[in-house]
């Protein structure tokens, strides 16, 4: 499936999913790489492994404006899908609507736990004992969408902010892989807001 990668910062998720689709056998193909500022540091990422990547800087235009030409783009590469990493722009109606249940995003949290930022913080300051990370699919509600997969870690004494985000995101970058091939091959089936998940290979 021809996909496209939102992303808005260094992009290890994006990273993670570029290696993935390296294999033959990959049901995905990531086709290009769309960031919301020309100094995201996952641009020049994107093309050392000879992706296109568009950048915007998205302070020149409205959000829906910037939408437009990004959805222009999107259509111009012939994406089929989505994959939101690290994208830190609220998406207006229009991109959400054009690209219904073919657009997908992951979050750092346990999902509907912790939606937003600062997840790792709540979940510390909650002595939650597990955490993790989420590929949804994308609706209006911010994180908020059908669940595709989850991935879980334990929260430890003494786990700092950036040791559990850096705990979690061993498992963002396992994950996110894991999903996209599940979207890919097919074993993932969303009607409104309901979805089934047929287990994929490990
Ligand atoms: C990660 O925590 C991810 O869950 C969130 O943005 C953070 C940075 O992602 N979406 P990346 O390193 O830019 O992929």
């Amino acid at each position: 499936i021809r996909t496209a990668i939102m992303i808005s910062g260094g992009g290890s998720n994006m990273a993670a999913l570029i290696e993935a689709a390296r294999a033959q056998d990959y049901p995905a193909e990531i086709v290009c790489v769309i960031a919301s500022n020309l100094s995201a540091g996952g641009i020049a990422k994107a093309k050392a492994a000879g992706i296109p990547a568009f950048a915007f800087d998205h302070k020149l235009y409205d959000r829906e404006g910037l939408e437009r030409l990004v959805h222009t783009e999107l259509e111009k590469a012939g994406v089929e899908l989505v994959c939101l990493a690290g994208w830190m722009r609220l998406l207006s109606p229009f991109l959400i609507g054009a690209w219904h249940n073919r657009m997908i995003n992951i979050h750092p949290s346990l999902l509907p736990k912790y939606k937003g930022l600062h997840t790792h913080k709540r979940a510390i300051e909650a002595g939650d004992k597990e955490h993790g990370c989420t590929v949804h699919y994308v609706r209006q509600a911010v994180d908020d969408g059908p669940i595709i997969a989850q991935a879980s870690v334990p929260v430890l004494a003494g786990d700092t902010e950036d040791v559990l985000a850096a705990r979690v995101l061993v498992q963002e970058h396992k994950l996110y892989p894991h999903a996209l091939a599940l979207v890919g091959s097919g074993r993932v089936r969303v009607t409104g807001d309901e979805i089934a998940v047929q287990p994929g290979t490990a």
